[in-house]
Parts: C-alpha cells; sequence; structure tokens
C-alpha cells in the first residue's frame, strides 16, 4: 500500500508555525490512509503506556524497587538474570551497583576539587552559560568542566566501556531484511561524549528541573530520517514500533539549538561521586520506556491546535505537561539510594525530571559520562570534540565559557589509552 510521502525540512524551518501546520496535516492524513484513525493509533500507545504506569504504580505501593539494579560484576561476567533484563527492556532505565569502587569514585571526586581549586575557578567563575540549571550564590553546581584527569579516566576505563557495551546491546543496531548492509552503530566502541560535573553541597536548596526529554524538538516529526526513523507511528503499524529499533537514528541532521545534543546517545547516564539518599534532590524517570511513542501521537489528536506539538519548540527543552501527558506523570519514580561508584543510565527518549530539595544532607556529586556509540553522526562530532580536548575548550554543544583552555594540568593526549584514542576518533 502507498502511503502519501511526507514533506520534510532537514534545517529549521523559517516559519516555524506553518510548518507545523503542514507536517501535523501530513502524519494525520498518512495515517489515515493506511486505513486507521489518528484515535485508534493513539489508542493503541495509550493503553500499552497505561498498562506499564499500572504495573510501577502497584510495583511502588508495595514497597518494592521500581528501577531495575544489577551489580557492574553480574555485567563483566555476562551473569544479569534474564528476568532483570527483560525489567530494563520495558522501563529503559537502570542503576549499575559497583560500578565503580566506592574509594576509587571518592578519590575521582577529590581530585575535582583539587583541578579546580588549583586553576582558582571558584575566583574567576563568571555565573551560569546557560539558563538550564541554576547556581547557589556565587558557586556553581554545574561545573562546565569537562577535561579534568578524573573525567577522563572514567570516560577511557574499560568498566565504563564494559557498562556502555551492555546497554548499548539492548539496542538493535542492525536489520538486515529491512535495511541490508546497514549497522546504524557499533556497540562495542564508544565516542567519549564529553560532558560536565554536578557538585551541589550540604544544605544545598534547589528547585529542581520540571518533566523533560533531552535533545530533540522538532526535528523529531520534521526531518527525513526521524520521520524514518518513527515509521510505524505515522503509517498505521503502531504495533510494531520498537523504542529500542536504532534504524535511521543515528546519521540525520538536527535542528541547532541550545539544548540540542548532537550525539546519538543511547542511554544517558551519570557516575555517582558521591552517596545520595533517594529523597535528596535525586533523578526521577517516568520509566516507560515505549512512551516516546504516546509523546510523539498525542500533538496530532483534535484537541491540539493546528500549529502546536504540545508546547515543543526549538531552542527549549522538550517539555512534558499536565495538560497533554497527564498519566505519564503519575509513573514518575525516582532513584534508590546510590554510593559514590554507582551509575544511574536512562534511555535517551525517557522522561526524566530531577526533585527539588531543601538544605540537602550530604553532597550531591555526580559525572555525567553517556553511552554514545561510534555512528555517523557521533564520529561527525568527535572531530570537534578532539578540537576541543587538544585545546581545552568547552565542547560545541555547551555554552562558550573555555574555563580549562589556560589550565595546565589537564588531562594530556599522552595519557589516553586506546578506548581512549578510538573514542576521540585518533585510532580505528
Ligand atoms: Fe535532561
Amino acid at each position: 500500500m502507498a502511503l502519501p510521502d511526507l514533506p520534510n525540512w532537514e534545517t529549521t524551518p523559517d516559519d516555524i508555525a506553518g510548518a507545523i501546520r503542514q507536517v501535523k496535516a501530513a502524519l494525520q492524513g498518512r495515517i489515515d490512509a493506511s486505513g486507521r484513525t489518528v484515535e485508534e493509533v493513539f489508542a493503541v500507545m495509550e493503553r500499552r503506556v497505561l498498562a506499564e504506569v499500572e504495573d510501577i504504580v502497584a510495583t511502588r505501593a508495595r514497597g518494592e524497587e521500581v528501577w531495575p539494579v544489577v551489580r557492574y560484576t553480574d555485567i563483566a561476567n555476562g551473569t544479569v538474570d534474564p528476568a532483570t533484563l527483560q525489567l530494563l527492556q520495558r522501563r529503559g532505565c537502570l542503576i549499575v551497583r559497583g560500578h565503580f569502587e566506592r574509594d576509587q569514585a571518592l578519590a575521582w571526586d577529590a581530585d575535582i576539587v583539587d583541578y579546580v581549586e588549583r586553576n582558582r575557578f571558584f575566583e574567576t567563575y563568571r555565573g551560569p552559560g546557560d539558563d538550564f540549571f541554576g547556581s547557589v550564590g556565587s558557586k556553581p553546581e554545574i561545573y562546565p568542566i569537562y577535561w579534568s584527569p578524573a573525567q577522563m579516566q572514567a570516560r577511557q576505563s574499560e568498566r565504563m566501556a564494559r557498562v556502555q557495551q551492555f546497554l548499548n546491546q539492548r539496542w538493535t543496531n542492525e536489520k538486515p531484511s529491512e535495511q541490508p548492509g546497514v549497522r546504524w552503530f557499533d556497540p562495542d566502541r564508544d565516542s567519549l561524549y564529553p560532558d560536565r560535573i554536578r557538585r551541589r553541597p550540604e544544605g544545598a536548596n534547589s528547585a529542581g528541573l520540571g518533566a523533560h526529554l533531552d535533545a530533540c524538538t522538532l526535528d523529531l516529526w520534521m526531518t527525513q530520517s526521524y520521520q524514518r526513523a518513527f515509521r510505524h507511528l505515522f503509517d498505521g503499524t503502531v504495533e510494531q514500533y520498537d523504542p529500542w529499533d536504532a534504524s535511521y537514528r543515528t546519521d540525520g541532521p538536527q535542528y541547532a539549538g541550545t539544548t540540542m545534543c548532537a550525539a546519538f546517545r543511547t542511554f544517558q547516564g551519570w557516575t555517582a561521586l558521591s552517596d545520595m539518599a533517594h529523597d535528596q534532590g535525586v533523578l526521577h524517570t517516568a520509566p516507560i520506556v515505549a512512551a516516546f511513542g504516546y509523546l510523539l501521537l498525542r500533538p496530532l489528536l483534535s484537541d491540539v491546535a493546528d500549529d502546536d506539538m504540545c508546547g515543543v519548540n526549538i531552542n527549549k527543552v522538550f517539555p512534558v505537561k499536565e495538560q497533554w501527558h497527564a498519566p505519564l506523570l503519575d509513573a514518575i519514580s525516582g532513584i534508590p539510594d546510590v554510593q559514590a561508584g554507582d551509575s544511574v543510565w536512562w534511555h535517551c527518549d525517557m522522561v526524566h525530571s530531577v526533585a527539588p530539595v531543601t538544605n540537602q544532607q550530604g553532597w550531591g556529586n555526580v559525572m555525567y559520562i553517556p553511552a554514545a556509540p561510534w555512528c555517523p553522526r557521533n564520529e561527525a562530532y568527535a572531530s570537534s570534540v578532539r578540537e576541543a580536548f587538544l585545546t581545552g575548550s568547552s565542547p560545541t554543544d555547551f555554552p562558550e565559557e573555555h574555563y580549562e583552555q589556560t589550565w595546565t594540568n589537564r588531562f594530556q593526549p599522552e595519557d589516553l589509552n586506546r578506548t581512549g584514542r578510538r573514542g576521540l576518533g585518533l585510532a580505528d
């Protein structure tokens, strides 16, 4: 059955409202032409999501852990039990206990303090480079620091590579019957996506972050590669929508914006550098990996204005709102207590938030390190990452703060191991 083609915009459209009207009508028309209605297709996705919400709410009510938890040693030995793997496939998020030795994580935390203090970071700090995260007084919570020895040691470590590989393997990176000869990414090679550090001190008050999605905005509906990636949502075969299918996700363009992530990440993640209790302003997710399909279909229903994608717009984090997405908010569940050295991971399409905290007990310190496997998109970004690494600059996905350019004790090229060189595209 030939369905009508969709209009697409490979760069941000000049007339955003006009493009939204046009693409929505075309997506609705394409679903109609498949012999199903938008309401019917959305209802399929809604049932799938509501079944998960119910399970999550019941799990919480029984006092059980919603987040799947595995030990690093089970990942390293290939002994993660099938039930946990299955739960990870549904929930799309994971705690890795003992990813690093606690002493190692605490030593990295101390090294970071030493690194920034020696370089008089607090004296020269100019305030937040973007308004995405706030700061406490004159001291930042988010350090725009990318090239400390501690961060690079963690990024190129054997233990990090092993966990990233395990996470990448949850995805389908090739579909020989549908796309012969195409491998959308290499699960065994990471691109060392450089990100920042958060160090939130004892006694801190933080408003947290509302429910949102990272990275993409209107491009999700408007570029040809994303229209192909989410083809099952828009061609009447919604039952086949698979949030773990990497097809067409790793090569297409993204609309530029202050919140963009140029890389493809299978999972976003961080490694704990301090112990953190579950009620001290920690990460939450709506742990339903298929909910992304719900989010992409919701704007096509008739109660949303023709030129509105449920509030999604460029230069703005993808919002998740009571008005449009209420059932997902019921599923929001926080991480359990974590120790320094544990790591926390969530699927790149997953709704997440950070809880507020008043008078925080203990520190809240993390290094953001995602899983960003080698693929055309990440290879392209790696060339700018190499440049930033060699000059101590802020990577191009982040505000141009460049604190480390003059710092002499940065991690040096000669300190790279083979994983590090491959991640930066300096070795095959
Ligand atoms: Fe986020």
